[in-house]
C-alpha cells in the first residue's frame, strides 16, 4: 500500500524523555512571588474563610511563613497589611506610617532573610476608612491630591527596606510621581514593578475579605479598567513604560491571558501576572470537593500563564507549586 502523506505529530510525544526533550516552557519556584497578609495584633492566625490555606497573620507568625516558603524554595514575597478598622482613617495614613504593618514587615523579614526580595504593595485601600484607593471628595476618587500620599508610602516603603515598590492604586500618573519621589530620597536604584494593567475584577472578592479592604461606598470603576478593553491596556502599559516603570504587571491572570500576551508582544519589560484570589478560591473549592486534581489544575494553569508571555507570577500556590517542584 502507498504510503499516505500526513503529519505524524505522535513522533515527539512517544514517551517521557522525548516529551520532556521537546517542552518549551517551564514553571520555576524562583519565577514565584508568594503574598502575605499582615495583621494588626498578636498571635494572630486567621485562615480567610474564602481563602483556605492562606491566613492573615501578625508579625510575631511573619518570619514562621518566611522561613517555610524560603526552605522550599521561594525567594520573593509581596506584603498587604491588615490594620485595625479603628486605625483607619481618611488618607491612609497607616500606609506611610514608619511603624505601620508593611514597614515593620519589611524590616523584620530583611533582618533575617537579607537574601529574598520583598516587594511592598503601594496603595491606600487597606488603611482608608473609605476603602478606596485614593483621596475621596465628595464621593470622588481624586487623582491628583492622592499621588502625594502614594509617594509618602513608597518611600517610606524603601525607608523600611523594600526591594521593589509595586504601586497597585490605579491613580493617572502614579509612576512618575513615585520614581520622582523615591529618587529625590536617594532610592534610584529600587525598581517599580507597577500594576500598569488593572481591571475592576469580581475575581478580587476573597482579597477583600482577607485585607478588609472592600471600598465602603460604590466599586473602583472610575479608576480600574473595563474588562471588556483590549486596547487600553496597551496605552496604560504604554504611559507605565514611558514613566520608568520597570515590570509590568496584568491583573488579574486567567481570564486575561490575550492581555498577557499583548503585552508580553508589545514590551520588553518583565511581565507579571498576578494570579488573583479569586482565581486561587475558585481551585480551592473544587479541590476541597474532589471535583479536580488539584496539583494538576495549578500546575497547567501556571504553565498556560508562562505560556502566554508571564515571566513572573504572583500567586497564592506559591508554596505548594514549589513544594511539587521539588518533589519532583
Ligand atoms: C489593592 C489590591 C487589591 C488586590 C491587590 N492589591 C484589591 C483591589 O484592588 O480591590 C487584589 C489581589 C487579589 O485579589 O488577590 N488595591
Amino acid at each position: 500500500m502507498a504510503e499516505m502523506e500526513f503529519s505524524r505529530h505522535r513522533r515527539l510525544r512517544q514517551n517521557a524523555a522525548m516529551r520532556s526533550l521537546v517542552r518549551e516552557t517551564f514553571v520555576r519556584s524562583e519565577d514565584l512571588i508568594y503574598p502575605i497578609f499582615i495583621a494588626a495584633g498578636e498571635n494572630v492566625r486567621n485562615e480567610i474563610h474564602s481563602m483556605p490555606g492562606i491566613y492573615q497573620l501578625s508579625l510575631d507568625h511573619l518570619l514562621g511563613e518566611v522561613k517555610e516558603a524560603v526552605e522550599l524554595g521561594i525567594q520573593s514575597f509581596i506584603l498587604f497589611g491588615v490594620p485595625y478598622e479603628h486605625d483607619k482613617d481618611a488618607c491612609g495614613s497607616g500606609a506611610f506610617s514608619h511603624d505601620g504593618l508593611i514597614q515593620q514587615g519589611i524590616r523584620l523579614v530583611k533582618e533575617q532573610y537579607p537574601e529574598v526580595l520583598v516587594i511592598a504593595d503601594t496603595c491606600l485601600c487597606e488603611y482608608t476608612d473609605h476603602g478606596h484607593c485614593g483621596i475621596v471628595k465628595d464621593g470622588e476618587i481624586l487623582n491628583d491630591e492622592s499621588l502625594e500620599y502614594l509617594v509618602k508610602t513608597a518611600v517610606s516603603q524603601a525607608e523600611a527596606g523594600a526591594d521593589i515598590i509595586a504601586p497597585s492604586n490605579m491613580m493617572d500618573g502614579f509612576v512618575t510621581a513615585i520614581r520622582a519621589g523615591l529618587n529625590e530620597a536617594g532610592y534610584q536604584h529600587i525598581p517599580i514593578m507597577s500594576y500598569a494593567v488593572k481591571y475592576a475584577s469580581a475575581f478580587y472578592g476573597p482579597f477583600r475579605d482577607a485585607a478588609n479592604g472592600a471600598p465602603q461606598f460604590g466599586d473602583r470603576k472610575t479608576y480600574q479598567m473595563d474588562p471588556a478593553n483590549r486596547l487600553e491596556a496597551m496605552r496604560e502599559a504604554q504611559s507605565d513604560v514611558q514613566e520608568g516603570a520597570d515590570f509590568l504587571i496584568v491583573k488579574p491572570a486567567m481570564a486575561y491571558m490575550d492581555i498577557i500576551r499583548d503585552v508580553k508582544n508589545e514590551f520588553n519589560l518583565p511581565i507579571v501576572a498576578y494570579n488573583v484570589s479569586g482565581e486561587y478560591s475558585m481551585i480551592k473549592a473544587a479541590a476541597i470537593n474532589g471535583w479536580i486534581n488539584e496539583k494538576e489544575i495549578v500546575m497547567e494553569s501556571m504553565v498556560g500563564l508562562k505560556r502566554a508571555g508571564a515571566d513572573i507570577i504572583i500567586t497564592y500556590f506559591a508554596k505548594d507549586i514549589a513544594r511539587w517542584l521539588k518533589e519532583q
